[in-house]
């Protein structure tokens, strides 16, 4: 982990400021509260986009960690790419006069940048998808505890971190997709069924590097054990119908196109398809059949969006005001909507076209303990040849 040393930290801050030409912050049209600057930062990238001044908060808040001193503002890192997220940030700031700084990139980058900007960072609250990558920015020791009880009553304990370092804020399921002209194989109903000999050359799934089958595999090794899972993976790579490639969105399109019987992806993908104002994006909605997994056994696998307030959080009780925000049960419902996601909070009902998937029975497995299996998916994944 990267600490600088005060002199060094205000030499960095110094460096930000002059290079501001680089800065990028692109009103919104609502309201002016709120500013966004879009980066296309990957990890190996992000010390260097930091120097070239593309984190710019517009006071000097990381200098002071006291709470008295705290800058109206609150400084978000996020790897979700919503404007329906930025809606929401300028209905905090219009309700509370804390202006919200949002960087967006990819969660990995994102971990990496805190890491590097140690004491000197900015960033007060981390956004992302995935408890894989909530894990992993946990194991870089990015976050702070916090065990606001009214943060804890509003997530169910299955969504939250036992130390309070990060809570979820929105749901995705892991599930399985078809191709209704073809159907699916007799009797499959369960991930098992993927693994069945049956199933040769049926399969369309991302490469085995993507955190959602990461944290897919983690939970099976969490609920049947290792060889277990490995077993399965084995089975499944044998069934593929093509090198894994893409995203989810890929293999929806190659099920629609007959390309595979079978996808394995996240609901939010389909809902996106399924519910578009785009007639071709519909067509393609249109053929494709959606199963629910392990509805008779544990439950299809959930995931999260979730949020952490950050170590060095120059504006933490900013941070932590915002993540109230975002449990309230309008925002909970336009978060969740933002990505065609499920609220994390129980009495927010689903809505939009992820609701009109249906009800099923979701896997209770605390998504805190996915990241603990994750390397030994990933070592599974490699012993199996899953690309
Ligand atoms: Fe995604």
């Amino acid at each position: 982990m990267t600490h600088l040393t005060s002199s060094a930290a205000q030499t960095f801050k110094s460096l930000i400021r002059l290079l501001t030409p680089y800065q990028r912050p692109i009103a919104l049209p609502a309201l002016n509260t709120a500013v966004l600057w879009r980066t296309t930062l990957t990890g190996a990238m992000a010390l260097t986009a930091a120097a070239c001044g593309e984190v710019q908060p517009e006071t000097d808040a990381g200098a002071d960690n006291a709470p008295s001193q705290e800058a109206s503002e609150v400084n978000v890192y996020s790897g979700r790419h919503y404007e329906s997220d930025i809606t929401l940030f300028n209905t905090f700031t219009e309700k509370t006069g804390i202006k919200v700084n949002v960087i967006e990139a990819g969660g990995d980058a994102l971990i990496e940048r805190v890491v590097r900007e140690g004491d000197a960072s900015p960033a007060d609250l981390f956004i992302t998808a995935d408890a894989g990558i909530l894990w992993r920015a946990e194991q870089r020791e990015i976050f702070r505890s916090n065990n606001n009880e009214a943060l804890k009553a509003r997530v169910p304990a299955q969504f939250r971190h036992p130390e309070g370092k990060w809570y979820g804020l929105s749901k995705r399921a892991r599930i399985i997709i078809y191709n209704k002209e073809m159907g699916l194989p007799e009797g499959f109903r369960n991930y098992d069924d993927l693994a069945n000999s049956d199933n040769v050359e049926t399969i369309c799934v991302r490469s085995s590097s993507n955190i959602y089958n990461q944290s897919l595999l983690a939970s099976i090794i969490a609920h049947e054990g290792e060889a277990v899972a490995e077993a399965w993976a084995r089975g499944v790579v044998a069934n593929f119908a093509r090198k894994p490639q893409g995203n989810d969105t890929s293999q929806i399109e190659a099920v629609a196109a007959r390309l595979c019987r079978i996808g394995i992806v996240n609901s939010y993908y389909v809902a996106r398809f399924v519910g578009s104002d785009d007639a071709d994006k519909a067509a393609i909605g249109d053929k494709l059949g959606v199963l629910f997994p392990n509805q008779e056994g544990r439950g299809t696998h959930i995931n999260i969006s979730g949020a952490g307030i950050l170590t060095h959080a120059p504006n933490a009780a900013n941070a932590e005001r915002l993540l109230e925000f975002l449990l309230r049960d309008e925002s909970q419902e336009a978060f969740a909507i933002g990505n065609n996601e499920y609220p994390v909070v129980a009495s927010v009902a689903p809505s939009g076209p992820v609701a009109a998937l249906g009800a099923f029975r979701a896997d209770d497995l605390p998504v805190a303990t996915l990241g603990a299996n994750q390397h030994s998916a990933v070592q599974i994944f490699d012993r199996v040849g899953w690309p």
